[in-house]
């Protein structure tokens, strides 16, 4: 039987290379997303390209409720979760002594609690099977401040901490925990943004990385990887 991949926000951007590439070595995906037409033709489109399956289910990781579907409808697959990957995410630009009233509680709604609820409704398979591996997309604002960056930023440290606390829980437990931090990468989230392409990493890049730390054994864990575009964050 294929492994299976679960991954947040899949139809685009930086899910839509990590489940694509995860799809290219056969793993069945899991895949959530909020746009249930554009989640249609993901499915269509990969398991087409790839001859694997896709379990696909309209969600917005940022209500918790939603979260707690997806988890049973992955776990009533009644298969191991071998990969989950908290990629969905949401960023608006803002200082935070600027940006509106509610600005930190949707951005921790949907970068932080999307991630923690996701995992714990999941983790009882990977604890079962002792093996799993989680990938928390975090970004460089999990680790680096910049002005404009606001809740966002405020957020990705969040998750970038909640990966650390994550990783030291589940050692025991034989069950990988990776913190991803992208800078820029090319997704629909810079369009308007006028810079060349060279200026940015390619999403497809992200996924390799991804796919690179998943594939080395399990008596190794890369914790964490920053991934730059080469010229330098923007
Ligand atoms: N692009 C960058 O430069 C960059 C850098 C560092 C980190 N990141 C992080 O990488 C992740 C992906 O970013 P991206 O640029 O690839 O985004 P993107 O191109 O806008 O794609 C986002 C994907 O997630 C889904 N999604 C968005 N909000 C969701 C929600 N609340 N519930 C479920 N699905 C949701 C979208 O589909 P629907 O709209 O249909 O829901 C889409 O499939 C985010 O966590 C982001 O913070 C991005």
């Amino acid at each position: 039987m294929h492994k299976l991949v679960v991954v947040t926000g899949a139809t685009k951007g930086i899910g839509r290379a990590v489940a694509e590439r995860f799809a290219s070595a056969k793993f069945d995906v899991v895949a959530c997303a909020r746009n249930y037409n554009d989640l249609q033709l993901f499915k269509d489109e990969i398991e087409k390209k790839y001859g694997v399956s896709v379990f696909a289910k309209s969600t917005d990781t940022s209500d918790k409720k939603q979260v707690e579907e997806f988890s049973k409808f992955a776990l009533a697959l009644n298969r191991p979760i071998d990969v989950l990957v908290n990629n969905a995410g949401y960023f608006t630009p803002g200082a935070t002594m600027e940006e509106p009233d509610g600005a930190l509680e949707s951005m921790i709604e949907g970068n932080v609690y999307s991630a923690y609820y996701m995992t714990r409704g999941l983790i009882e398979s990977m604890e079962k099977n002792k093996s799993g591996h989680i990938f928390n997309m975090c970004s460089i604002a999990s680790i680096k401040a910049y002005p404009n960056g606001g809740s966002y930023a405020i957020s990705k440290f969040a998750l970038l901490g909640f990966s650390k606390v994550l990783r030291e829980e589940l050692k025991e437990f034989n069950i990988r925990v990776t913190a991803v931090m992208p800078g820029a990468t090319k997704t629909q989230s810079w369009d308007g943004v006028d810079l060349p392409d060279t200026r940015f990493i390619k999403p497809e890049d992200v996924a390799e990385v991804i796919f690179n730390a998943h594939s080395i054994s399990d008596r190794s864990v890369v914790e964490e990887v920053i991934i730059r575009p080469q010229l330098g964050d923007i």
